[in-house]
């Protein structure tokens, strides 16, 4: 459970940080009634958006929906952790915050001692490695390579890149003079121990230094490129996994992107490092790469909170391919909006800007995106021949697969019209394949139901008017979120599911989580600790809603009547598109009984009708 103290400094930082005195250092703002306005900082803007509320707290953006109060405003724009943030806050009143004074859901746990040695190690190595390149006649000849290559001094020092001396032990002889724990860097594979000794040498020599940092701008791992080709060494040598280094997490440059990916709304998401520094030589800033593994779910999580839109960027060749087919799937799944950026001819981001240069690589392929769809027909044609049947039946099938689980119809008849010239086969015979998927889809989904609540990206498209639907949604939540016996109400009467929309819904279940986490909690401290920005963004403005509190009894019961009465309508429109569908099928039995169970459903809607 939550220790008092520490919440109390949270709610201490909270209260005596204004948010528009705190908003006013990074954004212009002017007073319009009673609210602040100003240019969003977290995407790009003509007109202001970004509203500032003095009396609730909160800040706004109609643009792009970022939202939060004072505290997760600094997080987001200072890219700090919760705990960081607060630590930021308090020392702007003059308080000094202990490292672990916060216990929320996001906030990392205590940093350990081992864990402050190897980063401290891990940043004096960079400094070292970096100074030795710049200003040393030992790092003349990387120096120069890496200028023919083309990375000026500035891409030098945005990425700190560095120069490892050739000697075995240069880095480990001055850690240990410095009076590091050698046992400790160890683990972070930094130095290696000589087999039956107590002594170190250095893994890095003779090597082209790019660090590795975490989201917070530290050092955490190397990867280093040998400079003299030689027969028995790898080309790039990696740190290994360690306790401040795990592949499934880290995502390189996401500390320098991280406000670009907000501002424009897209990540470009690569396949090596090296593809981001050789992308940010074109301008491209947006860019993060994975570090020698697929694309985790912990990436995609971490992805999902900055941005909903992803570019993938892979190798152009079979390895590249496959690989962005995997990654794009996976994101996908998680109704993010997928887009894939080809390179021809089998080439990486680096060889193709050698051979076109940054302005072809940013116009001709990174700002000239495929659909995901798209891409996955090219991908499915490559190894297929037309003039064989099985093959052209194959793609087709693959293809419809994939057309079946989406619902714009606009995008179903493009893709046909483009599958049928491709193969000659009839749209009307790929139709007719498509409805007996979708049938055997429907089957299958009636016998199980999704068991994690996801966003659908239909509900993440920002609605400029409110149906009155969504408006007893947000109301009702509203109210849960200043009152947490609206929780129990609602459930009594509307059962487990209280909400229509997946993400009303996920809030709702995490307010609960909340609630019994902190029963006194209010919704600032709600909004602290949730992490999906499209939940927090829910939250906020269900907050900013014209909830009466004085007849809030009333007005539940209303938002609860509304939602009751959509779900009994949805299952009428649901009964009559069955009731045509058996129809079709000339099914008049079927038909029949469908057609009265929805005339059933109508005249129970009266009963809503006050
Ligand atoms: P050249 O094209 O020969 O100038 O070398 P490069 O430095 O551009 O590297 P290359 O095109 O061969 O490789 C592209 C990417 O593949 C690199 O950025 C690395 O991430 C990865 N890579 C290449 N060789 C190795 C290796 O030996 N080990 C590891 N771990 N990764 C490698
Ligand atoms: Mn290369």
């Amino acid at each position: 459970m939550t220790n008092r103290i520490e919440e109390e400094i949270i709610e201490q930082v909270r209260t005596s940080n204004d948010i528009v005195d705190v908003v006013s250092e990074y954004v212009q703002l002017t007073k319009r009634g009673r609210n602040y306005f100003g240019l969003c900082p977290f995407h790009g803007e003509q007109t202001p958006s970004f509203s500032v509320t003095q009396e609730k707290q909160i800040f706004h953006c109609f643009g792009c929906g970022a939202g939060g109060n004072v505290i997760t405003f600094v997080m987001d724009i200072e890219n700090l952790s919760f705990q960081d943030a607060v630590s930021k806050l308090g020392s702007r009143i003059g308080l000094t915050i202990e490292e672990s004074s916060s216990d929320s859901s996001e906030a990392k746990a205590p940093v350990s001692k081992e864990v402050t040695i190897m980063k401290k190690a891990h940043e004096f190595a960079s400094d070292y490695f970096h100074h030795l390149l710049l200003h040393t006649v030992e790092g003349e000849d990387a120096l120069n390579y890496l200028e023919e290559r083309g990375f000026s001094k500035e891409i030098i020092e945005k990425y700190k890149i560095g120069w490892s001396l050739t000697s075995w032990d240069a880095l480990t002889s001055l850690l240990e003079r410095k009076g590091m724990d050698l046992q400790e860097i160890e683990k972070t594979g930094l130095i290696i121990r000589k087999e039956n000794e107590l002594k170190y040498f250095d893994r890095f020599r003779g090597r082209i230094m790019f660090p590795v940092f975490d989201e917070g701008g530290n050092v955490i791992a190397f990867s280093g490129r040998i400079l003299h080709k030689s027969e028995n060494e790898a080309k790039y040598l990696n740190s290994p996994e360690s306790p401040i280094f795990q592949k499934s997490q880290v995502l390189y440059n996401l500390d320098k992107a991280r406000l670009d990916i907000r501002k424009q709304r897209n990540v470009i998401v690569f396949e090596g490092f090296l593809d981001v520094i050789a992308a940010s030589k074109a301008g491209i800033t947006n860019g993060v790469a994975t570090m020698g593994t697929a694309l985790t779910s912990q990436h995609i999580l971490k992805l999902n909170r900055l941005t909903s839109n992803v570019t993938l960027c892979y190798d152009g060749d079979k390895a590249g391919m496959e690989a962005a087919k995997r990654a794009a799937s996976a994101l996908q799944s998680q109704n993010i909006q997928t887009e894939v950026a080809i390179i021809p001819d089998a080439m990486d981001p680096d060889d193709y800007i050698k051979n076109y240069g940054e302005e072809a690589f940013r116009t001709k392929i990174i700002e000239k995106p495929h659909s995901y769809l798209s891409f996955m027909m090219i991908v499915s044609k490559r190894d297929k021949n037309f003039n064989n049947e099985n093959d052209t039946l194959q793609y087709i099938q693959e293809i419809l697969e994939i057309l079946s689980e989406r619902n714009s119809s606009v995008e179903r008849d493009l893709y046909i019209r483009q599958l049928s010239q491709e193969t000659n086969v009839s749209e009307e015979a790929i139709y007719q394949h498509l409805r007996k998927l979708q049938g055997n889809k429907a089957k299958q989904s009636k016998n199980q139901r999704p068991e994690t609540l996801q966003v659908n990206p239909e509900m993440k498209k920002k609605k400029k008017t409110l149906s009155a639907d969504e408006r007893a949604e947000r109301i009702l939540l509203s109210h849960m979120l200043h009152n947490s016996q609206v929780i129990d109400i609602a459930r009594n009467i509307n059962g487990e599911q209280c909400f229509i929309r997946d993400v009303y819904e996920a809030a709702y279940v995490r307010l609960t989580g909340f609630y019994e986490d902190y029963p006194e909690g209010d919704f600032q401290r709600f909004l602290e600790v949730i992490n999906d920005a499209e939940i927090r963004n829910i939250v906020m403005e269900a907050a900013l809603s014209e909830r009466d509190p004085d007849h809030e009894q009333e007005e539940v019961m209303d938002c609860l009547r509304h939602i009751r009465k959509y779900r009994v309508e949805q299952q009428i429109e649901q009964k009559l598109h069955e009731a045509k569908e058996a129809e079709k099928m000339t099914d008049i039995v079927k038909a029949l009984q469908l057609a009265q169970e929805a005339i059933q459903l109508k005249k129970s809607l009266a009963a809503f009708e006050k």
